[in-house]
């Protein structure tokens, strides 16, 4: 009896860790699906927020599953805007005529449809849709308020409009390798832009924005510039990256798959995945990385 309980709990075991990597590689390959629509941002619109979120999340209490929910969810929050028109995703949401801004609005529902097709991604499809939503009442598509609001879905909106004001193209641009030369002078080239972006989530810190998400997320991000400040940029081989390095700069594959987004962690895996893809041509040998 004991032995048979035994080999049913491994077998158990064996299964949850199963459905968890599948789980896993569900969701990483709609991540990259999503960063293929993302080619009006400087930067990974998707992964900046995901990592952000789940920062946000950690900082706020949120307990290991939790803070994956978020950071799956916000890497995966606008999966409904793929395939959306160029004229739609080259505008900022109040450039968009009546028409388009409903279009615009329908990626939540879309978003939504297809991430509850996978019955475990319920939980993140829920975040996912109320991603526009703002604590007065006045977000989409449902005019939720307050504790009607999930939380992952009220620290998204703060992450993602902060990444939408700060790293977000001119319509006539397209996402590019642009060349960042130092940690200071990026530093000093968005402090403007920087300061103009917190002041607003502070103003509508408790009317759009859930207070306690706005000053977790300034705390987040005023450490991460602090660090970058003392950060150096380097061009490295590849061969020669070591893990815990960042990535300056974006890198994608010569068919336009982002495969390394600027401020993203280098980890063992990336290395062996550069190294293979510096070999047949597809990134340079050399790339930009921060230490
Ligand atoms: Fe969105
Ligand atoms: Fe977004």
């Amino acid at each position: 009896m004991s032995n048979n309980s035994s080999s049913f709990e491994s077998f158990a075991e064996q299964i949850a860790t199963q459905l968890a990597s599948s789980i896993f590689q569900t969701t990483e390959l709609l991540a990259e699906l999503v960063r293929m629509s993302e080619k009006y941002y400087s930067n990974s619109h998707s992964v900046f927020v995901g990592e952000k979120s789940e920062a946000v999340a950690r900082s706020l209490g949120c307990n290991e599953g939790d803070c994956f929910e978020i950071k799956t969810a916000g890497l995966l929050h606008d999966i409904g805007k793929i395939g959306s028109p160029d004229n739609i995703l080259s505008r900022q949401p109040n450039e968009l005529s009546t028409d388009d801004f409903r279009y615009y609005s329908s990626h939540i529902e879309e978003g939504y449809r297809l991430l509850s097709i996978h019955e475990e991604l319920k939980s993140i499809a829920n975040i996912v849709f109320q991603h526009h939503e703002r604590i007065d009442g006045s977000g989409f598509p449902n005019r939720l308020k307050k504790n009607d609001i999930n939380l992952g879905a009220k620290i998204i909106s703060v992450v993602d409009y902060y990444h939408n004001a700060m790293f977000r193209l001119p319509r006539d641009k397209r996402a590019s390798n642009s060349q960042i030369t130092n940690t200071t002078t990026y530093l000093e080239s968005t402090h403007p832009r920087f300061v103009q972006t917190m002041n607003y989530l502070h103003q509508k810190s408790g009317i759009y924005y859930s207070v306690d998400v706005v000053d977790a997320f300034t705390a987040v991000i005023e450490a991460e510039r602090r660090q970058l400040g003392e950060k150096t940029i380097l061009r490295v081989a590849v061969n020669q990256i070591k893990p815990g390095m960042l990535f300056a700069n974006d890198y994608s594959t010569s068919y336009g798959l982002l495969i390394a987004a600027s401020g993203e962690p280098i980890s063992e895996e990336a290395i062996k995945r550069l190294v293979s893809l510096a070999e047949i041509g597809e990134i340079p040998s050399k790339i930009l990385v921060m230490r």
